[in-house]
């Protein structure tokens, strides 16, 4: 059979990468304190750290940040900006904010304000919609199919609402307690798994018969709307910008991160159906943003984001893009290392309680796994296991709770590395697995244990167990 096309774009700029030696990369370890936060960029060869605001923009957007009106009030990139969230999303109103976090922070201090008895449900939550609700004093539920638990499943939309679990918490609550309903897509925190259109519109049917706004968490939504064209029964002949379009007339508005989908590095929206909300809403960005039209972003920014997101729409980018994460995960898989499945639209994820299982979850397997990728190979990837998501006793150190799966997220930048960066990566994880009964487990130095809990994922130091 003949191989999927290659990467659709050529290369006009490069950016010189340099692995430094073992003993180097040693020493950058032991630093660090074996944190991959606090290695510095340049010491790093391959970083699948994030996928957030590390994307590559086009010549097209770069022209456009050429093009920038930096005016304080109602730079012409502020209307492009309008059109294009008009045309690909279908929404009459819109802030701009400098990143998802902010565009979150303005709506949950609004919709949470002088109350700590809200509750909002979610597919899952990400960790900065989460860190916004509770700290407004809300609590957070999420709702996600049980399928999302089971690391072999590979149903194709995993992300789902459960609509049972919805209705039996609509029935459950008052209808005062809940002012909206998220739905995060794809499932970031829950293995970039995808969201069906039949599911976000049964979603919205639900919100819309016990009276609760439904909104959207944004940040990748035209890989959502790729794997839902692929998967999705009877949506293989539509376009991705007409599913994208369906998808959005079912939500009453949404937050979104631009430096995913948006293909930009810095940037984020709020949008919204509601005119008297967003008046509100103007007020707090005047006073946390800037002015509205421009909302702690440059002019030039606005234009970039205005062009990404309709640049994300083109279909020979998508079928790369998830076919280059989907080739990764088969490298993974051939090399004898356990993954989440199906593959998910930004990032594998690698199930590093099943490929060390000598380390038991209270001593960070995952932690432990991304310590060696850098040692082995200068690469960064991330934990998502029982460090970022579990208890850990202030006094004692000791693990109180645990996360469900003890994950490493390799998460791939947008038309940033070629496959053989990633047959790199791949190749490095093949040679831990010839040795990865000789992996130890780590724990928090005492010091760590000070940092707030809600700053450790970012902040704390560990040290490897002898
Ligand atoms: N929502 C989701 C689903 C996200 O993945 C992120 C960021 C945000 C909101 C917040 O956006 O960073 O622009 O403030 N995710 C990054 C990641 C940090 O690595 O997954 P932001």
């Amino acid at each position: 059979m003949r191989k999927p096309l290659p990467e659709p774009w050529r290369v006009k700029v490069v950016e010189k990468l340099e692995l430094l030696s073992r003993e180097q990369r040693e020493r950058v370890l032991v630093e660090a304190g074996y944190s991959l936060f606090a290695v510095p960029s340049e010491a790093i060869y391959i970083d699948l750290l994030t996928d957030s605001g590390t994307s590559a923009m086009s010549d097209w957007q770069w022209a456009g940040m050429m093009q920038g009106d930096e005016a304080y009030a109602g730079a012409r990139n502020y209307f492009h900006l309008k059109e294009a969230v008009e045309d690909v999303f279908g929404f009459p109103y819109f802030l701009p904010a400098h990143q998802g976090r902010a565009a979150e922070s303005l709506f949950f201090s609004w919709l949470l304000r002088g109350s700590n008895d809200k509750v909002i449900p979610s597919n899952t939550h990400f960790d900065t919609a989460r860190g916004n609700i509770e700290f407004h004093g809300g609590t957070c539920v999420d709702l996600v199919v049980d399928d999302i638990r089971d690391p072999s499943s590979t149903l194709p939309f995993k992300g789902n609402m459960d609509l049972v679990k919805l209705r039996r918490f609509f029935e459950e609550t008052p209808r005062e307690r809940v002012p909206v309903c998220m739905l995060t897509m794809t499932n970031n925190a829950g293995g970039g798994q995808p969201v069906s259109v039949a599911n976000v519109k049964a979603t919205s049917e639900l919100c819309k018969e016990f009276g609760i706004p439904l909104y959207i968490d944004a940040c990748r939504f035209a890989e959502n709307a790729w794997f839902i064209k692929q998967r999705e029964e009877g949506q293989g002949h539509r376009s991705v910008a007409e599913i994208v379009r369906e998808v959005f007339s079912y939500a009453e508005g949404f937050t979104m991160s631009a430096k995913k989908d948006g293909l930009v590095n810095i940037g984020g929206l709020f949008c919204t159906r509601d005119a008297e909300l967003l008046e509100q809403l103007k007020q707090r960005i005047l006073i946390a943003e800037g002015f509205p039209t421009y909302g702690g972003l440059a002019s030039r920014d606005l234009e970039a984001i205005a062009r990404g997101i309709r640049e994300v729409l083109d279909e020979s980018y998508l079928a790369f893009r998830t076919g280059q994460v989907a080739l990764f995960g088969e490298m993974l898989i051939e090399r004898g290392v356990p993954l989440l499945q199906p593959t998910g639209g930004h990032a594998v994820y690698l199930d590093a309680g099943a490929f060390l299982p000598q380390i038991p979850p209270r001593l960070m397997p995952g932690h432990s796994l991304i310590v060696e990728l850098y040692r082995q190979g200068g690469v960064r990837g991330a934990e998502i296991g029982s460090h970022m998501l579990g208890d850990i006793d202030d006094e004692t150190g000791q693990m109180n709770t645990l996360a469900a799966i003890e994950m490493v997220r390799l998460a791939i930048p947008r038309r940033v590395y070629t496959n053989d960066h990633l047959e790199y990566v791949a190749d490095i994880l093949g040679e831990i697995a010839q040795h990865k009964d000789q992996l130890k487990g780590y724990r928090l130095t005492d010091r760590a244990r000070a940092i707030p809990k809600s700053m450790r994922h970012f902040l704390a130091r560990f040290e490897e167990i002898q």
